[in-house]
C-alpha cells in the first residue's frame, strides 16, 4: 500500500466509527483529497446508516447505482428505519442525477418502477422536505465515485413511503394521477377507507379534468363515511370539488406551513375558498377551509376536517384522506358539538362535550332551542387546569361558566370587527349578566382575537366553524374560571389600566396580589376617570401626578372592600333589599353603597350618586372586580378652592409632601 492508501484505509476505519455528524465532517475533507475520491463509492457506502444501507446491497438495481451512475441518495436515519413499519421502497429513495441541496427543484423522478416523483418543498425558515421527510442539513454529502460520477447522499428524518398497492390488484398500477388513483383506490393499501361517493360526485360533475390536470397539486378526498348523512353527497358540487384542490402547490403536512391559508382552485370573483393546514396539541393534522366569499349554494365559514391518512403521493401531487368534506356547512351548533363523542368526528373539543354532559346536558338543550347562537367553545387544553377540577363538581356554578361561553346570536369574527370598530364590543351571553368584550388586533390572517368573560382573557384560536345556525370559535382559556389575581388582571386589562397606573405610583397596587385576602375591587374604568377630567380638570391632573399619591391611595381605598370573602353583584343586590344599604369594611373605615338591577344591568347608589356597573364579576384568584363607570369621588374631594381640592385628609398629606418637598430642599 502506498501512503495515500493507508491514510485511505485509515480513515476509511475511522469513517467506520464516526457518528454522522463526524461523517460530515470528514466528508469535507474527503471531496478535497483527490485520492482518496477513487474510493469514495466504498466510502459513501459506510457513511450510510447501517440499517439502509443493508437494504442498499440486496438491491441490485440500486447497488449498481451507486456504483455506476450518478445518483441522489435519501437515505433515512437508522430510528426513522426502526419507527417505519411496512416494507422498504429502496429505488423511491434514488434518483439518478447528483442534486446538493441547494440544486434540488420542485420534484426529481424516483428510480421506482413508473418513476413516481418525489417533491421538494424549501420551507421559509430554510428546511427542506422531499415528500414528508426532512433533509437533516448538516449531514449531507456530496462525492465522485469510481466512475467519475457525482453522487450526493442526503440524510433524511422519515422513510419515504410511495403509493402503495394491494397485493392482489387486478390492474397493473404505475404511477397513476389523482383521477387514476380516485379509480382504483379498492387496489390501495388506504388503511380500508372508502372513497365511492366522492368518486361518483366528481364523474357526475364531470370534474375529471382537475384530478388529471398535470403538474402538482394538494388534493383533499371525503372518505365514504364523511357521508353518513344522507342529504351530504348532494351538496358536492363542482365549486366544492374545486375547493377540495389546492393547484400548483404540493403540502405535504410535516412540510406545511400551518394556518398558511392557500387558494383552492374555488377562488374567484364570487366565491372565495381558501384552505390551510394545521395540526392539534395532540398531534392530529387538520385542514379547514374557509369560504370568505360565499353565494346562495356556498355559505360562508370555516369547515375543519381531520386528515385520516395523510401524504399519499401520485403522479401529479399529493392526497389526503380526511374524515369530512370540505365547505359543505351541514349540520347545526348542537350536531357539531354531538360528533365530539368519544373520539368522535374530531378530537377537538371532546373535553366541552364531556364537561356538558357531565353537567347533566341541559345546556346543549338550550343550545338546540336557540335560532341562532354563536359558542366559544374552550379546547381540550383549556380545560387542563386545575382550578376547574373543583368547580366541575358544582352543577350550579359549571351551568353559569357554561352558559357564559353562549350568545344568542350569529356572531363571526366580520360582524366581530364591526362591533369593535370604535372601542371593545360588548355581548350579552346565556348567563343573565355576564357579557363577552372582543377586542381583535391586526389585520387579516395575522388578526388576534380576544374575548373576556367572568374575568378571563382567551384568546380564539379557531374562528368561525361555521354550523347551519350560527358560529363556533374555539377559545384557549375556560371563561369564568379566574387564573389572576387581582392585581394580574388591572395589569393586563385594557379598560383598567388607568387605575393600574394610579394604583402604581402609590403602592396601593401591592397589596393586590395577596392571595391571602379577598378582596371586591370597585375599578373605574379608563373612560370613568376620562370623565372625571371633563367635570373636575384641575382634581384630574392631580389625580394622576406622583406628587399627590397619598390622595389618590386614599381614593383608591375608598374602593377596594377587603373581607374574607368577595361580594359578587348578586350578593350586593340581595343585602341592599334586605337592609336597605351595604357597608363594606375598606382599609381605612367602610364603603356605604346600595346596589339595584334595572333592566338586567346594575347600578351602585353611592352619596346619592348612581353608577353604572360596566363589568360586574370580573372573578380574580384573590378577590373579585366589579368595573364601573365613574370613580366614587365626592364634590369635597374635588372641591375648587383657590386651585385647591381638598378633603381633610387630603390636606394632611398635601401638607405632609409640601413639608417633605421643603426638607428635601433644605438638605440640598
Ligand atoms: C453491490 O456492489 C458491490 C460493490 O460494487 C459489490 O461488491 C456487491 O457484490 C454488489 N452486491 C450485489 C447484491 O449486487
Ligand atoms: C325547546 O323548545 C321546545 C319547543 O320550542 C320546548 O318544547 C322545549 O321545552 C324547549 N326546551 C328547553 C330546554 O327550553
Ligand atoms: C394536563 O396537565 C397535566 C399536568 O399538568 C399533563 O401531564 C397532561 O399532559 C395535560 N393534558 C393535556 C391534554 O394537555
Ligand atoms: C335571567 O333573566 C331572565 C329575564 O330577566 C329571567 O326570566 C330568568 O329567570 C333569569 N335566569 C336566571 C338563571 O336567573
Ligand atoms: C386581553 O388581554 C390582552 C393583553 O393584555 C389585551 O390586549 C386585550 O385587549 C384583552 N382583551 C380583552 C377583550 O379585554
Ligand atoms: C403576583 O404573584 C404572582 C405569583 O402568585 C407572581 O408570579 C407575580 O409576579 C406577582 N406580581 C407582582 C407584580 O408582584
Amino acid at each position: 500500500m502506498t501512503s495515500s492508501g493507508l491514510r485511505a484505509a485509515a480513515a476509511l476505519l475511522l469513517l467506520c466509527a464516526a457518528t454522522f455528524a463526524a461523517a460530515a465532517e470528514l466528508s469535507d475533507k474527503l471531496r478535497d483529497d483527490s485520492e482518496l475520491s477513487q474510493s469514495t463509492a466504498k466510502s459513501f457506502r459506510r457513511l450510510m446508516p447501517v440499517r439502509f444501507y443493508s437494504q442498499v446491497e440486496q438491491n441490485p438495481i440500486a447497488n449498481a447505482t451507486l456504483t455506476l451512475r450518478s445518483c441522489t441518495i435519501f437515505v433515512p436515519t437508522n430510528e426513522a428505519f426502526q419507527r417505519y413499519k411496512g416494507s422498504i421502497h429502496v429505488l423511491y429513495h434514488i434518483t439518478t442525477a447528483a442534486f446538493s441541496k441547494e440544486q434540488l427543484p420542485k420534484s426529481v423522478s424516483s428510480d421506482m418502477d413508473g418513476n413516481p416523483p418525489l417533491y421538494i418543498t424549501k420551507n421559509r425558515n430554510g428546511d427542506i422536505y422531499v415528500n414528508n421527510a426532512r433533509i437533516i442539513p448538516s449531514l449531507s454529502v456530496e462525492m465522485t465515485n469510481r466512475e467519475g460520477k457525482r453522487q450526493v447522499m442526503h440524510i433524511i428524518d422519515e422513510v419515504l413511503q410511495p403509493l402503495s398497492v394491494q397485493k392482489n390488484a387486478k390492474d397493473n398500477i404505475n404511477n397513476p394521477d389523482a383521477m387514476q388513483f380516485l379509480q382504483m383506490a379498492e387496489q390501495l393499501e388506504l388503511n380500508d377507507f372508502h372513497l365511492r361517493t366522492y368518486r361518483s360526485q366528481v364523474t357526475l360533475a364531470k370534474k375529471e379534468s382537475v384530478y388529471q390536470s398535470p403538474g402538482a397539486h394538494t388534493f383533499l378526498i371525503p372518505i365514504d363515511e364523511s357521508f353518513k348523512l344522507s342529504a351530504r353527497s348532494g351538496l358536492v358540487d363542482a365549486k366544492v370539488i374545486d375547493g377540495h384542490v389546492i393547484p400548483n402547490t404540493v403540502i405535504f403536512t410535516a412540510a406545511s406551513q400551518h394556518d398558511d391559508p392557500k387558494t383552492s382552485a374555488a377562488f374567484e370573483d364570487l366565491l372565495k375558498v381558501t384552505v390551510s393546514f394545521f395540526k392539534q396539541k395532540d398531534g392530529k393534522m387538520y385542514v379547514k377551509s374557509n369560504t370568505i366569499v360565499g353565494d346562495a349554494k356556498h355559505r360562508e365559514g370555516v369547515v375543519l376536517a381531520e386528515i385520516v391518512k395523510a401524504n399519499i403521493p401520485v403522479q401529479n401531487g399529493v392526497v389526503h384522506l380526511i374524515h369530512r368534506p370540505l365547505m359543505i356547512i351541514d349540520t347545526t351548533v348542537t350536531d357539531f358539538l354531538k360528533s365530539f363523542k368519544e373520539n368522535g368526528e374530531n378530537g377537538a373539543l371532546r373535553k366541552f362535550y364531556e364537561v356538558i354532559m357531565d353537567n347533566g346536558g341541559e345546556v346543549l338543550d338550550d343550545i338546540t332551542n336557540l335560532s341562532e347562537v354563536t359558542i366559544l367553545a374552550p379546547s381540550n387544553d383549556a380545560w387542563n387546569a386545575s382550578l376547574i377540577e373543583n368547580l366541575l363538581r358544582n352543577r350550579k356554578k359549571m351551568r353559569e361558566i357554561l352558559n357564559m361561553h353562549i350568545i344568542r346570536d350569529r356572531l363571526n369574527v366580520d360582524k366581530i370587527r364591526q362591533k369593535n370598530a370604535n372601542m371593545i364590543a360588548q355581548v350579552p351571553t346565556v348567563n343573565n349578566n355576564t357579557f363577552l368584550y372582543f377586542n381583535v388586533k391586526g389585520e387579516g390572517t395575522d388578526a388576534v382575537i380576544t374575548v373576556e368573560g367572568g374575568g378571563v382573557n382567551a384568546t380564539i384560536i379557531q374562528a368561525d366553524v361555521a354550523q347551519t345556525n350560527g358560529y363556533v370559535h374555539i377559545i384557549d382559556r375556560v371563561l369564568g374560571v379566574p387564573h389572576t389575581t387581582v392585581l394580574g388582571k388591572l395589569e393586563s386589562d385594557p379598560m383598567m389600566s388607568d387605575t393600574y397606573k394610579m394604583g402604581q405610583f402609590s403602592h396601593f397596587n401591592d397589596q393586590l396580589n395577596n392571595t391571602q385576602r379577598r378582596f371586591t375591587y370597585f375599578v373605574p374604568r379608563d373612560k370613568g376617570w376620562q370623565k372625571t377630567e371633563l367635570d373636575y380638570p384641575s382634581a384630574h391632573k392631580k389625580l394622576f401626578m406622583p406628587d399627590f399619591s397619598y390622595h389618590s391611595k386614599s381614593i383608591l381605598e375608598r374602593h377596594l372592600a377587603i373581607a374574607d370573602h368577595v361580594f359578587t353583584m348578586k350578593d350586593l343586590v340581595q343585602y341592599s333589599e334586605q337592609a336597605g344599604n351595604v357597608v363594606l369594611p375598606t382599609f381605612r373605615d367602610s364603603l356605604q353603597l346600595r346596589v339595584e338591577e334595572e333592566a338586567g344591568r346594575y347600578v351602585i347608589i353611592w352619596n346619592y350618586k348612581k353608577i353604572n356597573v360596566y363589568r360586574p364579576d370580573v372573578e380574580c384568584t384573590n378577590g373579585i372586580i366589579h368595573v364601573i363607570d365613574y370613580p366614587l369621588l365626592e364634590e369635597k374631594d374635588v372641591v375648587v378652592s383657590g386651585g385647591s381640592y381638598l378633603t381633610e385628609s387630603s390636606i394632611c398629606i398635601i401638607l405632609a409632601n409640601l413639608i417633605m418637598i421643603t426638607v428635601a430642599k433644605i438638605l440640598n
